[in-house]
């Protein structure tokens, strides 16, 4: 093309994907992947923090700051995309460690029976007698007569079929009748007999992924699983990203995205449970649903703002969110339909954790039980059938892939399992068994125990100059070599290392949950061997070996058959909440139950964390069976 011709817009083509899309001159290539459906890593939202979205352009255009690259790295010709902006037609190649890719979403649930089965929904045959000149009654109240019920309402959207619908099925139709917090309304009226087929929705709505459960409302069965990557992800990975995001300008956004994808999950859910059927389950069929998500999530799903979350003293627009139609909330569902939204404990302590504890039952028995949901917060509750207490500590990404060189998410291509060998090399297993992109959450705790155990690093996590070409110094610091570039495959550019920095941010993590535990203890009056059980919920303790857990002291050492593991608890409350009746009531009791300590202001909290920041810790009375490390010879 000419000089004088220059379009305005300029095409980017992206490799291997060979897809393409127009853009303005000057986005980014960030924006420009946006466009073009590249799922990339941005944890830090595109504020050229994180160093994730790392790209390797040909063409026009500008690279921006290069300055949080490797030499290396900039030799190659790589920058990052939400620095570099686009001048022309460009060729863009994503780096493998920079693509979201296939997650290891946590579907799997206790799946506990519930005893009594008591949805808030049910289905009613009705015989309806015909209209005639002697009884020429409305549709409407005919039917609130043949439920016995005069104050039943009926949404206008199902008063609007009605006639239709009765006389379609001969005067006999089938009710869906909803009381859900004391609002008896006809929810759904069908032709016929229809008294076979009740189903709701389950759905835990993460910062990551959204997983939802079809559930068959009258066995209580679970029909069908499925789930995504939130679409948020795109507008900031963590939720202080995302909240600052909506607060640009871009809330809206955030919610279409939010329920773009819980429609997805929707759409896969009925596509798994009609395959094969003679009449597929349509979206219809979906008369109720139950969401637990966290606060900040939960908050962009309602479409409600989130600011005054962000900042201090954190306070969300609502603790409880009362029951909203499907046609209210975007949802791919029964428009009429009821939709339960789990009540927040605090800004940042949400309805995910009140769906937790109510999925691991600790509020049922007298055992002391803590519960532990380590996400980018870590969650903490503890308690009884008789006292709840909890709280978030801001853990940091450490163990979800932010803030570490060579973190990731625990998706396709990461270590979730490392062990150092004597000569300091490392045996792994990758996730998805592919060459290796980065290090997940339990595969640091791992590197980190291992590490420890080969004495490669101190009691603060400081790596030893020890004589080996595993250990070297940069201009950066120290680092310690877990694979070597020309092992890597996948065109790596640069060897796979742990720095110095690194292992500080993960050293932190653990300090702030573990020290936030022994606050909740003290707070008490409890000890670490009064805890007669210990939960890990979320996906985070799907790959966690607790020995190596206990031994960087991030978790209690305690007796190993106190741990217990649940799953994915948000979306097993959620799923409990749909099918009974005292489940919904256990939630509101846990919700109101439950107190929240704020640990920003706590100073028990900032002591307890200060004494974590050891492996394991400075008290090595809590550590009974830790054995103290003698570094080895020629260690600083
Ligand atoms: S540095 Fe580009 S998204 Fe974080």
């Amino acid at each position: 093309m000419s000089g004088e011709e220059r379009k305005d817009g300029c095409t980017v083509r992206f490799s291997p994907d060979g897809v393409a899309t127009d853009v303005a001159r000057g986005v980014t290539v960030l924006e420009a992947c946006r466009s073009a459906g590249i799922a990339i890593d941005a944890v830090c939202g595109g504020t050229g923090k994180c160093g994730r979205c790392k790209v390797r352009p040909k063409g026009s255009f500008d690279p921006g700051d290069t300055s949080t690259l490797t030499a290396d790295e900039r030799d190659s010709g790589i920058v990052l995309a939400c620095e570099a902006t686009v001048t022309g037609d460009l060729e863009v190649e994503v780096l493998p460690r920079s693509r979201i890719r296939q997650h290891q979403i946590l579907v799997r649930t206790l799946e506990a029976p519930v005893t009594r089965l008591s949805p808030w929904l049910k289905k009613v045959l009705l015989e309806l007698p015909k209209a005639t000149l002697y009884d020429n009654t409305a549709d409407f109240e005919r039917v609130q007569r043949a439920l016995g019920d005069r104050d039943l309402e009926m949404p206008i959207i199902t008063l609007r079929n009605m006639s239709r619908v009765v006389r379609e099925g001969d005067w006999t139709v089938t009710a869906t009748v909803a009381d859900l917090e004391g609002r008896g309304e006809i929810t759904r009226l069908e032709s016929g007999d229809k008294c076979g087929c009740l189903l709701g929705l389950a759905v835990d709505i993460g910062t990551t992924t959204v997983v939802g459960q079809l559930i068959d409302l009258l066995t209580g069965n679970v029909v069908a699983s499925a789930s995504e990557y939130n679409r948020q992800i795109s507008r900031g990975e963590d939720v202080i990203a995302r909240m600052m995001y909506s607060e640009e300008g871009g809330g809206r956004e955030l919610t279409s995205l939010a329920r773009e994808t819980v429609n997805s999950v929707i759409s896969k859910l009925l596509d798994d449970v009609s395959r094969g059927r003679e009449s597929p389950v349509t979206t219809h069929d979906l008369v109720g649903a139950s969401i637990a998500g966290n606060t900040i999530m939960t908050h962009f799903f309602v479409g409600v703002d989130t600011r005054f979350i962000r900042l201090e003293p954190y306070v969300p627009v609502a603790h409880h969110m009362p029951p909203r139609s499907g046609y209210d909330l975007g949802l791919d569902i029964h428009p009429s339909s009821e939709v339960l939204l789990f009540p927040s404990r605090a800004g940042y302590l949400g309805g995910d954790v009140v769906a937790d504890v109510l999925a691991s039952g600790m509020h049922r028995g007298d055992d002391i039980t803590m519960l532990i949901d380590v996400g980018t917060n870590g969650e903490i509750v503890l308690g009884c059938d008789e006292w709840l207490v909890s709280c978030a500590c801001s853990a940091g990404p450490a163990f979800e892939g932010g803030e570490v060189s060579c973190g990731m998410r625990a998706m396709h291509g990461a270590m979730d399992r490392i062990r150092v060998n004597d000569d300091l090399t490392s045996s792994y297993h990758v996730i998805g068994d592919e060459p290796p992109n980065g290090i997940c959450g339990s595969g640091l705790i791992d590197l980190v125990a291992e590490m420890y155990e080969h004495g490669v690093i101190d009691r603060k996590a400081r790596i030893q100059a020890l004589p080996t070409d595993r250990v070297r110094r940069t201009d950066e610091g120290v680092e310690f070599v877990v694979e070597r570039r020309d092992r890597l495959g996948n065109g790596a550019t640069t060897d796979l290392v742990v720095t110095d920095a690194d292992l500080q941010n993960v050293l932190r993590t653990k300090a702030a949950i573990f020290g936030a535990a022994t606050v909740l203890l003290k707070k008490m009056d409890e000890d670490l061997d009064d805890l007669d059980s210990l939960v890990i919920a979320g996906g985070f303790g799907n790959h966690l070996d607790i020995d190596r857990a206990v031994s960087i002291g991030m978790f209690p050492d305690i007796p190993r058959e106190k741990y217990r593991f649940i799953g994915n608890g948000a979306l097993e409350g959620a799923r409990l909440a749909l099918l009974s009746d005292d489940m919904r009531n256990d939630m509101v009791e846990i919700f109101e139950e439950m107190t929240y300590i704020e640990l920003s202001v706590d100073n028990d909290f900032y002591d307890e964390f200060s004494s974590s920041l050891f492996i394991p810790h400075t008290d090595l009375e809590k550590f009974p069976s830790f054995r103290e490390k003698k570094l080895p010879e020629g260690a600083e």
